[in-house]
């Protein structure tokens, strides 16, 4: 097996400039996906600048596009190419019913022809640059990878896939039989790496999961990662504190120059679970819109 890669899974919402850059000084990634662009058509260049900045660090950028308009989104991937983004992701896994209907997101699933003309695309306008894809195994059953796995595979056109065991329709709810969907996914990629994604949130389900399928090409854990902000790094051997030290220097680390109040009862939440968030209290008692600031 090649040296595995860990990943932090893009969330859209979550990574804020604070969060990134808190995670960037504390080293707790060596490369980011961002969370989606979402295109509906070409973005100014502005835009796609500020899109990105946040981003901009030591650590290499993946940029996410979802969209269902191939001609749309390869245009973008070549206006980001052109302002330095370097490597491409496409987001064929996002459960959000507004995403979906459209056909964009988890809804291309249904679609392989599409999701082909979609790739084809984008890989014809940045023929140069590494291209992803980020997907589930299916929109309503595991056994669709079958079908579009092998044929996204075989475009030749990507360069990684990202799978994240669940079916769309299975949004994040509970499933059994991840390693075994995982595990075919592997066997459907053929020779087009995969990194597994889902429910990853201790360093030895990483070590048993990473045992049972040696031929991954690594892990992305997007929400054990705010559990434990120190994952990537405890995957890689890295001096680490406990996890409970972690959480408590990430979020003082992401609130310390303010932080809006809502997004710091949702990052605390994401860190501790509702439950025993030790910030809520002290938090929900503050105007919403106000900022918090763990230096106070
Ligand atoms: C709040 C939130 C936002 C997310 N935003 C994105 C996104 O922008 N792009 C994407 O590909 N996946 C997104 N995801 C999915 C995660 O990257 C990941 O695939 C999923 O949560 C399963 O992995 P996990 O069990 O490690 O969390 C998001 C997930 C969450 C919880």
């Amino acid at each position: 097996m090649k040296t595995p890669e860990f990943w932090p899974g893009p969330m859209e919402g979550v990574m804020t400039s604070p969060l990134l850059r808190a995670a960037a000084e504390l080293r707790l990634v060596r490369r980011w996906m961002t969370f989606f662009l979402r295109v509906t058509g070409v973005p100014k260049r502005k835009h796609l600048e500020a899109f990105l900045a946040p981003f901009a660090g030591e650590e290499p950028v993946t940029l996410q596009l979802m969209g269902n308009d191939p001609v749309a989104v390869a245009a973008t991937a070549a206006a980001a190419a052109a302002i330095g983004a370097k490597t491409f992701n496409l987001n064929f896994g996002c459960p959000s019913r507004q995403v979906t209907s459209g056909g964009a997101g988890g809804g291309a699933l249904r679609d392989p022809d599409g999701m082909i003309r979609m790739i084809e695309a984008v890989k014809t306008a940045i023929p140069d640059r590494p291209l992803s894809v980020k997907l589930r195994t299916g929109w309503s059953d595991p056994a669709e990878q079958e079908v579009f796995l092998p044929r996204l595979a075989a475009t030749g056109c990507v360069n990684k896939f990202f799978v994240h065991f669940r079916t769309v329709k299975e949004q994040y709810l509970p499933v059994p039989g991840r390693e075994e969907r995982l595990k075919r996914s592997l066997e459907l990629a053929g020779t087009v790496p995969v990194v597994l994604n889902g429910d990853v949130e201790t360093p030895e389900d990483a070590a048993a999961l990473m045992a049972e399928l040696p031929d991954c090409a690594g892990i992305m854990c997007a929400r054990g990662w705010l559990r434990d902000p120190f994952l990537l790094r405890r995957l890689e051997g890295l001096p680490c504190p406990e996890p409970e030290e972690g959480r408590e220097t990430f979020f003082r680390a992401v609130t310390h120059g303010g932080f809006p109040v809502n997004k710091s009862i949702e990052l605390s939440n994401f860190l501790w679970g509702k439950e025993r968030n030790p910030y809520f209290s002290r938090l929900v008692a503050l105007p919403p819109h106000s900022l918090f600031s763990s230096a106070n």
